[in-house]
């Protein structure tokens, strides 16, 4: 019996059917040119519409914030359009849906950028190991070493925070349920609060609080717009992948949920390092997460539903995210209500492609492949 994941979750002032969260997940299926969510897109994120909570996959907030073709913005009209038809459709599901906003800071290459220009970072150090999927002048689709980026000035990082701002005014018209600002899974964000790929000797460099300062001036610009009980934070204290060490990992994430709660967000979402390799997070940092955090706390990472029924009862969370599992599950919250097998996911259709390992995988009601 899973009665706490099946039960329903007042997240923010709204309320959700279940604790079943979708999490975000890259899909590089976004139409071309202009990487705006098409028809197809729409028709994916409804299959899962049962989900207690969609956050969709990561959205860039600028095309300087892209690192990887193929994925969705939120920064044009056109963008705007595709993610309004996206959330119309989900609603009229009976789904929520959270816009994950994104910015890959140096995990990009030239070939992403407007004009070639170098990708951004908070100093000027390369993601060590770290790729970005790009399309070559002669149109080859391939995985490349991230470049080497510059370091932003000071004074441009009011518009870096203008560029998740302009994004939260564009997904709140396109009727978003909440906006996750991700600072996760070592991006610009995640950049700025480790400390080993901040370096600056600014206010923005040096102390926690300092590492820190840019994803909450991004976060209070994301509050301004849609306020605060619409609003998320996705992190990944302990990731260590994209060249990521941070020597402080714990007291920052503890800083920034103190934070957060102050403000009154509506959810923490904490991606856990065991699927991308990184020391696995303990019983007593999650305790004392949920102790600084006073909204809905997610955790996220090879989650299976036994497991997160048992996180929930012991109160360390109120809701569990699963990624794979919803890539090949569109009604997973119906498999786990009656405790049918799970398809299993299709590693080679993760990324790119079409309908086939996306809106293709079977549910209950379908004969099963
Ligand atoms: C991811 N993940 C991820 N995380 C994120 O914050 N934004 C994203 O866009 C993506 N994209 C993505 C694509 C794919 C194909 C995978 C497999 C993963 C991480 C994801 O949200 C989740 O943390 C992990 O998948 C671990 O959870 P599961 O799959 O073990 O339930």
């Amino acid at each position: 019996m899973l009665k706490k994941l099946l039960a329903p979750l007042k997240m923010g002032n709204t309320t959700l059917p279940n604790r079943v969260v979708m999490a975000p997940l890259t899909r590089s299926r976004a139409g071309q040119p202009g990487d705006i969510p098409t028809a197809l897109n729409t028709e994916y994120y409804t299959q899962r519409a049962s989900a207690g909570l969609i956050v969709t996959e990561a959205t860039q907030v600028s095309r300087q914030g892209q690192g990887y073709a193929l994925t969705p913005g939120i920064y044009t009209d056109a963008q705007e359009a595709g993610w309004t038809d996206v959330v119309k459709a989900v609603h009229a599901n009976y789904g929520h849906i959270s816009l994950q906003l994104w910015h890959v800071g140096r995990v990009s290459h030239s070939l992403l950028q407007e004009n070639g220009a170098a990708p951004v970072a908070p100093s000027a150090l390369i993601a060590e190991g770290a790729q970005c999927f790009v399309i070559q002048p002669d149109g080859k689709q391939e995985n490349v070493p991230t470049e080497m980026p510059r370091a932003l000035a000071t004074e441009e990082l009011p518009g870096i925070v203008a560029q998740y701002r302009q994004a939260a005014e564009r997904g709140q018209r396109a009727g978003f349920d909440f906006l996750e600002v991700h600072a996760a899974n070592g991006y610009l964000l995640q950049q700025f609060l480790s400390t080993n790929s901040n370096q600056r000797t600014d206010a923005y460099g040096g102390s926690l609080e300092n590492r820190a300062r840019l994803t909450l001036e991004v976060l209070d610009a994301v509050i301004e717009v849609i306020g605060a009980k619409q609003v998320g934070v996705r992190m990944s204290p302990h990731f260590v992948a994209q060249g990521i060490n941070d020597a402080e990992a714990e007291a920052s994430a503890l800083y920034l949920a103190n934070a957060f709660s102050e403000r009154g967000i509506a959810y923490l979402h904490i991606a856990e390092p065991d699927w991308a390799g990184g020391p696995e997070l303990s019983d007593a940092f999650r305790a004392q997460l949920r102790a600084a955090f006073n909204g809905a706390l997610i955790f996220c990472g090879g989650y299976t539903a036994a497991d997160a029924e048992a996180l929930i009862e012991q109160g360390t969370a109120d809701a569990v995210a699963f990624g794979r599992p919803f890539i090949a599950n569109p009604d997973l919250v119906a498999r786990f209500r009656q405790g049918a097998a799970l398809n299993k996911p299709d590693r080679t259709t993760f990324y790119g492609g079409g309908a086939h390992g996306y809106t293709d995988y079977p549910t209950l009601d379908l004969p099963q492949a």
